[in-house]
């Protein structure tokens, strides 16, 4: 971490708790957040949750995300959302681009890129993923992969560079899978994705925050936080019940205090 960008912690619930447990939970973070004042906190919970966990986090420091958005304002796009209704649901933030959505429900940089736009547009702070797949890292690709995702994304964000916004980087093999990138891989990524941004805008870069996400824990937490271009985590698994996520957001104050 750095001392000029506050660290950001978000919680990205994927297609887990639609209902109620969606309320408890968050009820719990908000909690667990309120003595946290140095650290930014954000859950992302699937769409049909989004507007009952807005009411739950109400006058809380949590923030509220989603996890996706479609392009177009309206129209013909059956199943889709619009930044606009994503807003009216109480939304600040949404994920763009995850690795689940490029690799299952085949969004390109294009698209991402569109999306991102859209997310501006409605005055949502996109948390842009981008990251590369094991068999690209085994094949020295990691750095490219990297550059042609957010090379796409780029001049949305310089566009936008004074507005709210975070980029994650999460290697596809972290996530899900116990394997945590180490703090030495993700300080290269996260330094890398620092100069990319810096060689489009030096404000940009000096500001946005980039995260990490992969197989968060309470116990890897510290350490890749720790690293200088590391200001937060986009936490899956370990984002799902307040016991693992708690230590998490807690690590992140302690650095900020260290
Ligand atoms: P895990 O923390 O479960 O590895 O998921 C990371 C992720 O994909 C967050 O968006």
């Amino acid at each position: 971490m750095n001392s000029m960008r506050r660290p950001l912690i978000a919680g990205n619930w994927k297609m887990n708790f639609g209902g109620p447990e969606a309320i408890t939970l968050a009820g719990g973070i908000a909690k667990a957040s309120k003595e946290l004042s140095a650290v930014d906190v954000v859950v992302c919970p699937p769409f049909t949750a989004l507007a009952a966990v807005a009411a739950e986090l109400d006058g809380t420091r949590v923030g509220l995300g989603a996890q996706n958005v479609h392009p177009k304002a309206s129209g013909a796009f059956t199943g889709e959302v619009a930044s606009a209704m994503l807003v009216a649901a109480g939304c600040t933030w949404v994920i763009v681009g995850h690795s689940e959505r490029r690799q299952f429900f085949g969004d390109t940089d294009a698209f991402v890129a569109d999306k991102t736009s859209a997310a501006f547009a409605a005055h949502l702070a996109p948390i842009v993923c981008v990251g590369e797949t094991e068999a690209e890292r085994e094949a020295g690709n990691t750095l490219a992969i990297i550059e042609r995702q957010l090379n796409a994304v780029l001049p949305v964000l310089v566009a936008h560079k004074g507005e709210a916004m975070a980029i994650a980087y999460e290697p596809v093999w972290a996530i899900g899978t116990g394997k945590a990138a180490t703090a030495a891989d993700a300080e290269e990524a996260h330094a890398f994705i620092r100069k990319l941004l810096a060689s489009a805008s030096e404000d940009l870069a000096a500001r946005v925050r980039v995260l990490y996400g992969g197989s968060v824990t309470g116990a890897n937490a510290r350490e890749l936080l720790a690293c200088p271009n590391v200001d937060g985590a986009l936490v899956g698994g370990a984002s799902l019940t307040l016991e693992k996520f708690e230590p998490i957001l807690g690590a992140a104050q302690a650095l900020t205090l260290s």
